[in-house]
């Protein structure tokens, strides 16, 4: 499934939430205007405005309100990759160097603030305050999330449920938020807010499984940052979980016995093996298939329209994806 396909419904909609992103960024700062522009010279796949987009059109219709949406939530997304890099020490971000390690860590940590208050402004100043209000609560979630997962990387003690409730909270609550957005400025019917917002929530969980499949099994190349960063960094995810449930005890202490010696570093493709072996991997594939047909099934009521279908592709797009 190609993106290119999925925005065609919104494709002149999409320029001009570039042109408003371009305007939303800029400073008069000269260092803040250099690296403003150094990210939007980086290519991102925009998933996040397209899912306002697209959810606007399928909720009722495209308004202004749905461009300050779709900009708010990539000056969010922004802020947070920014601030993600500095925590995974991560140097390469869409298949350049990240801004860490470009500018360092102290300028990346100011510059995601940055974005991140004009996201919220943007709201502000348009007295979108739904907008601020739903956007607020994701970012507070996708801290807790990100927080919750270092607690879990010291601890080594990751389980099923809490990977789910770490990725909801880092991953699926803004995408949740961007769908909910969308149908919010499109409509005051309420139930179709509600079905987006479901879907989107089940649409980031499989996102994010996806994520983590590809830090397993793609390409650097193609994946734009290097695979093998999440070993690296013991965050165990759901291809780990899965094959910790199914090999042997003595094979899955030994990997444990890595991650926790700092060693899995240099033995990644031991652990990539060992996921692949015990069938975590295809495991994990399979579980994001299952959210994704959730989501699927969340926009059953929804009108049928060219939107609803690319949203509905969408679906298949986010787990066959390769970056
Ligand atoms: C990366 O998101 C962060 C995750 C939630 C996994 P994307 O894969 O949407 O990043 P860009 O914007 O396309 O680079
Ligand atoms: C996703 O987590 C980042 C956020 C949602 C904040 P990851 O750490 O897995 O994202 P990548 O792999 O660096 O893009
Ligand atoms: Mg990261
Ligand atoms: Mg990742």
């Amino acid at each position: 499934m190609n993106l290119n396909e999925i925005i065609f419904p919104v494709r002149e909609e999409i320029r001009t939430f570039n042109r408003e992103f371009k305007t939303a960024i800029r400073s008069n700062v000269g260092i803040v205007d250099t690296i403003a522009r150094y990210v939007l010279h980086q290519k991102g796949k925009k998933i996040r405005p397209i899912l306002v987009l697209l959810s606007a059109e399928a909720g009722g219709g495209i308004t202004p309100s749905t461009y300050h949406a779709a900009t708010l939530v990539e000056l969010l997304h922004t802020a947070t990759l920014i601030h993600d890099d500095v925590v995974d020490g991560a140097d390469t971000r869409r298949g350049i160097a990240s801004i860490s390690a470009t500018w360092k860590n102290k300028v990346a940590v100011l510059m995601g603030d940055y974005l991140l208050s004009r996201g919220l402004l943007l709201s502000l100043f348009n007295d979108e305050f739904q907008f601020l209000k739903l956007s607020s609560i994701a970012v507070k979630r996708m801290s807790e999330g990100e927080l919750l997962q270092i607690q879990k990387a010291k601890q080594l003690d990751m389980d099923e449920e809490t990977y789910f409730r770490i990725i909801s909270d880092k991953t699926a609550s803004l995408i949740s938020t961007c769908c909910e957005l969308g149908a919010t400025s499109a409509t005051r019917d309420e139930s179709i807010v509600l079905r987006m917002k479901a879907f989107g929530e089940y649409l980031g969980m499989a996102f994010q499984i996806r994520d983590d499949v590809l830090d397993y099994e793609g390409k650097t190349a193609t994946l734009g940052k290097p695979i093998g960063s999440d070993i690296r960094e013991r965050k165990v995810t759901l291809p780990l979980i899965y094959a910790f449930a199914d090999a042997p005890k003595r094979t899955s202490r030994s990997i444990l016995r890595l991650l926790k010696n700092g060693k899995a570093g240099s033995k990644i493709s031991e652990v990539i093996e060992f996921a692949q072996n015990y069938g975590g991997i295809d495991r994990a594939r399979k579980k994001a298939e299952e959210f994704a047909s959730k989501a699927r099934y969340e926009l059953e009521e929804i009108p049928e329209s060219e939107a609803k279908s690319s949203l509905l592709k969408l679906t298949e797009f986010v787990v066959e994806r390769m970056s």
